[in-house]
């Protein structure tokens, strides 16, 4: 595969700031020995940022936000900005996480704000989408996923979009233990490239990456990275033990 591969991380409500450096300072000594054959990410709660940065060798392993604000700056009181997260030396922030989405209301029009912010203080963003169970046991999870993009992110220009990494978390998959089979997420994946081609062009679509996430792990990673489509995945609950993350890593 020619595009970017990738494994991010994605910590979500776990870890204290001490177990998180901790655990940041092992997958950081863990790819030291030899140089893993895609990119890492580790994306923390914002309060782990500035700490993290401090233990990561940057151009080893990235660092991102799990989130960021729709707003500038100002009377926002609780919120991080986009701007704040940079300035810890993260370089990436994950938005449109279906958790997100359903228990913190954030709706297309939200995330389109939130993806501005980002890409206007210089960060990379790892996009999610996906559909709920009921969604495809109704068959509509291509209108689903691509109403997401549709109304966050296929407003953005080519050149804002080679900072897009698309993932695809199919809601019933996440911290569930049931994966999607390699062909369920092979099948939306090459959709969701099919979509990115009539919007930004063929050239454009294949070069972007796009992961899977929900209950990956390392004994179920060959077999989705195996697919032709699959350009990664996003990790939650294996990302929080070094050995398993690595695992992961070194499916590639
Ligand atoms: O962002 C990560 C995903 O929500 C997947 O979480 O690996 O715990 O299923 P999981």
């Amino acid at each position: 595969k020619m595009r970017k591969k990738i494994v991010a991380g994605n910590w979500k409500m776990n870890l204290n700031l001490q177990e998180g450096v901790a655990l940041a300072k092992e997958i950081n000594e863990a790819l030291a020995a030899e140089k893993p054959n895609c990119d890492v990410v580790i994306c923390t709660p914002f309060i782990h940022l500035a700490s993290v940065a401090q233990v990561l060798d940057a151009n080893k392993v990235g660092l991102g936000a799990e989130n960021c604000a729709d707003k500038e700056k100002g009377a926002y009181t609780g919120e991080v900005s986009a701007e704040m997260v940079k300035s810890t030396g993260a370089q990436y922030v994950i938005l449109g996480h279906s958790e997100r989405r359903q228990y913190y209301g954030e709706t297309v029009e939200i995330l389109k704000e939130k993806v501005q912010q980002a890409l206007k203080h210089g960060l990379k963003i790892i996009f999610c989408c996906g559909e709920t169970l009921e969604e495809r046991e109704s068959n509509r999870q291509n209108a689903v996923v691509k109403a997401e993009l549709d109304g966050s992110v296929f407003n953005l220009t080519a050149e804002e979009w080679k900072n897009i990494i698309l993932a695809y978390e199919p809601i019933w998959a996440i911290g569930t233990g049931k994966t999607a089979t390699s062909d369920q997420a092979e099948e939306m994946l090459c959709y969701i490239r099919s979509i990115v081609a009539e919007k930004y062009g063929k050239e454009v679509a294949e070069e972007t990456s796009i992961l899977y996430g929900g209950s990956c792990k390392a004994s179920n990673a060959p077999e989705l990275f195996s697919k032709p489509n699959i350009d990664g995945g996003l990790i939650g609950g294996a990302s929080l033990k070094t050995a398993d993350f690595k695992g992961i890593i070194d499916a590639w």
